[in-house]
């Protein structure tokens, strides 16, 4: 795992964004997975940026995001669908066909994490794969838990999750589930990317790269991928044993 302690989340957007920038420079129809929330909105206005300078075309690139709330839809302004659309798809040339997104309003949600698994294979799997973390080590919507997951999968949204969550919502209507990736498709991307900032998030980053593997801290199985880069700024890196070499 490589960690980078940046200066600012403007600094992390760049560096990230770069990243994003040559995979898609080297690969046009490269397969990126995204992440919704604070953590990558830099990242994305970086994108959006080399984009309108002409720098980079996404018009070939795959999307897959990470997860989507349940009974939400795609133009509820709360949706991961909307989220994305406004701070990234819409600022650039991403097609609509290339963009994959799990139904959180689907009947049968177990037909919709099925499909997903299947799409995600078909396209080759992921190239780059982004990720942000919740103060509880989730990734994607994996909350703590017994087990490590494998395959797309409805989760009830903890506790931790509706706090952090909650004041995007008007009173008391934030969603109790989600669909999200499984940590096994996840960990099957060929590069992962995360992003943490802040004291929030502190305790779960010193857990995920210092603590034990296990499902109790979601994150922390990101230890036994290769090729793993952490972006974090001095705040979220406070807690880290023997700092950062
Ligand atoms: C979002 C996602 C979540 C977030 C995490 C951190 O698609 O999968 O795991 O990355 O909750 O959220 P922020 O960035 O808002 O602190």
């Amino acid at each position: 795992m490589q960690l980078f302690v940046c200066e600012s989340k403007e600094d992390i957007g760049e560096k990230v964004a770069a990243l994003l920038i040559r995979q898609v420079q080297t690969k046009p129809n490269s397969v990126l997975g995204f992440a919704t929330g604070r953590s990558p909105l830099e990242t994305y206005d970086a994108l959006a940026a080399a984009y309108a300078r002409g720098v980079v075309s996404f018009k070939d690139v795959v999307t897959f995001n990470l997860d989507e709330y349940c009974g939400l839809t795609k133009t509820d302004a709360n949706s991961y669908y909307a989220f994305m659309q406004k701070n990234l798809f819409s600022r650039a040339d991403f097609r609509t066909e290339n963009i994959h997104f799990l139904d959180g309003c689907a009947a049968d949600d177990k037909a919709v994490c099925e499909a997903y698994r299947a799409e995600m294979q078909a396209a080759g799997g992921i190239d780059i794969q982004l990720l942000g973390i919740g103060t509880n080590g989730h990734i994607g919507f994996n909350e703590p838990s017994d087990a490590f997951t494998d395959g797309p999968f409805l989760v009830t949204l903890s506790q931790s999750t509706k706090n952090a969550n909650g004041k995007y919502f008007a009173d008391g209507s934030m969603p109790t589930h989600a669909l999200t990736m499984g940590v096994g498709d996840i960990l099957r991307a060929k590069k992962l990317i995360m992003i943490a900032t802040g004291e929030s998030k502190a305790k779960a980053i010193a857990a995920m790269v210092n603590g034990p593997v296990t499902p109790q801290c979601p994150a922390s199985v990101l230890q036994t991928h290769r090729d793993v880069t952490v972006f974090l700024d001095a705040e979220s890196a406070a807690l880290l044993e023997g700092g950062i070499s």
